[in-house]
């Protein structure tokens, strides 16, 4: 299992290029399962979770190219040739439940495993359900599977979701596009992944109104045809970057970063003491002067500060002049870089949903390990800030949702490095 070396090395200065965003292209590609005629995304971004998608796609009978370095993803559909979503697959990623919706309402019948993913607390798909059983699916859980059909077709229904799920919307959406009559979701999820879907979607030809609002509406159509659509920017990937100058100092722009993807988690740095300016290519980020100033944070769904960002801001409150407190609102134990952060130096109480962070001078680097996605990534983050070494192990699941991280934090003169071991 490879591991990455991180040594403190002062400022960082230079440009970083944001990819497309990992979960908005989860849940396009999915909607290739909805027509007969080829999707084409630009700008998908590079990462094993993408892989995996693909593979559980083409195990239904779709074929993915990756084109352009792997930034194109040709896809086409002509005929499933199964409708059963693999358990060896989908326990790799959550997100491959959005297989459901599409392959439900094209062929009325769908098999998929029960998901996994990271470790971050129960992650129950109910609601999903829901939507699809108001659509007239008939659905039954046995041996760790949904079996779903709608041998008739599915059929326009109103869903009013507990929570505002983003992937029970995704799901609920793309179905919704191929059933016959009106579709209503109410408190949908409103974060632009959904919003990059239902362009996606429109393009294709399906009938949605209320994207990015609480209440969508789908008038479902006969069928879809082909499109092409540029994935939407990764707003966690340029939040995570954003974060480099603000621990580190100097000055970093995020090229393709706009302040209406991050619009929450910017006055949050803003009350940190970090500067955030939007140029003609991105973003310019860099601390305003002297120390980080402790900040309150809690997640929320979009349009508050996202749980995908929870870890990053916490190293970058464990130096902080002041004591903070994050509230996780979303998943239940998502705190389990704390511990680890902790092995740095960092002081952190942690009681249910919150965590206390009293900021320290300076950090010290330490032997770690990522337990999720953000996770990792935010152990670098803080491993870039410390003094000495810090060596981070299983960074298998860095590779999920960050490409080239090696590469993009050596551009603006950080010192770090990927140690494989066979
Ligand atoms: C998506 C993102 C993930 C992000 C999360 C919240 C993708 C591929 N992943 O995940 O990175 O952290 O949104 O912004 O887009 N829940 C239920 N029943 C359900 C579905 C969800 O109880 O049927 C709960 C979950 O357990 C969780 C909360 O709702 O506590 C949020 O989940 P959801 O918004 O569905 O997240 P995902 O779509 O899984």
């Amino acid at each position: 299992m490879d591991s990455i070396l991180v040594r403190g090395n002062g400022a960082l200065e230079g440009q970083i290029a944001i990819a497309g965003a990992k979960n908005a292209c989860l849940a396009l590609m999915p909607a290739t399962l909805l027509s007969e005629e080829p999707l084409t995304l630009i700008n998908a971004p590079r990462l094993s979770d993408i892989r995996t998608m693909s593979q559980l796609l083409q195990s239904l009978g779709a074929e993915v190219t990756s084109l352009a370095d792997g930034t194109v993803l040709a896809m086409s559909s002509h005929a499933l040739t199964s409708h059963t979503a693999d358990y060896d697959i989908v326990r790799k990623m959550r997100a491959s439940i959005l297989v459901l919706g599409p392959m439900l309402a094209r062929d009325g019948q769908a098999v998929v495993s029960l998901p996994g993913g990271c470790a971050i607390g129960a992650r129950p798909v109910d609601l999903h359900l829901k939507a699809l059983d108001a659509m007239g699916a008939e659905l039954d859980l046995r041996d760790g599977y949904v079996h779903a059909k709608a041998p008739n077709g599915l059929k326009g229904g109103s869903v009013k979701f507990d929570f505002a799920s983003v992937g029970a919307t995704e799901n609920a959406v793309m179905a919704a596009s191929l059933a016959k009559g009106t579709t209503v979701l109410e408190n949908a999820a409103r974060e632009p992944e959904i919003v990059d879907l239902v362009k996606c979607l429109r393009a294709m030809g399906a009938q949605i109104e209320g994207e990015g609002t609480s209440r969508i509406e789908i008038q479902g159509v006969d069928r879809l045809h082909g499109a092409t659509h540029t994935v939407v920017t990764d707003r966690i990937e340029l939040g995570t970057y954003m974060l480099a100058p603000a621990i580190c100092g100097g000055e970093v722009e995020l090229l393709g970063g706009r302040i209406g993807l991050v619009g929450a988690f910017c006055e949050k740095l803003d009350a940190a003491g970090v500067s955030v300016t939007e140029t003609e290519t991105g973003l310019r980020v860099a601390r305003k002067n002297g120390r980080i100033s402790a900040v309150d944070v809690t997640t929320e769904p979009y349009p508050g500060f996202p749980t995908d960002l929870q870890a990053q801001m916490m190293a970058l409150l464990c130096t902080a002049e002041g004591t903070s407190v994050l509230e996780e609102t979303i998943f239940e134990n998502r705190f389990m870089h704390a511990p680890e952060l902790m092995r740095m130096g960092a002081r952190i109480d942690v009681h249910g949903g919150h965590a206390t962070v009293t900021g320290v001078d300076r950090l010290k680097g330490a032997p770690v390990m990522a337990t999720d996605l953000r996770a990792s990534v935010s152990l670098i983050l803080a491993g870039l800030a410390a003094e000495g070494e810090t060596m981070v192990s299983r960074v298998y699941h860095l590779d999920r949702g960050y490409e080239h991280v090696v590469a993009k934090l050596r551009g603006v003169g950080a010192d770090i490095e990927r140690i494989s071991e066979t």
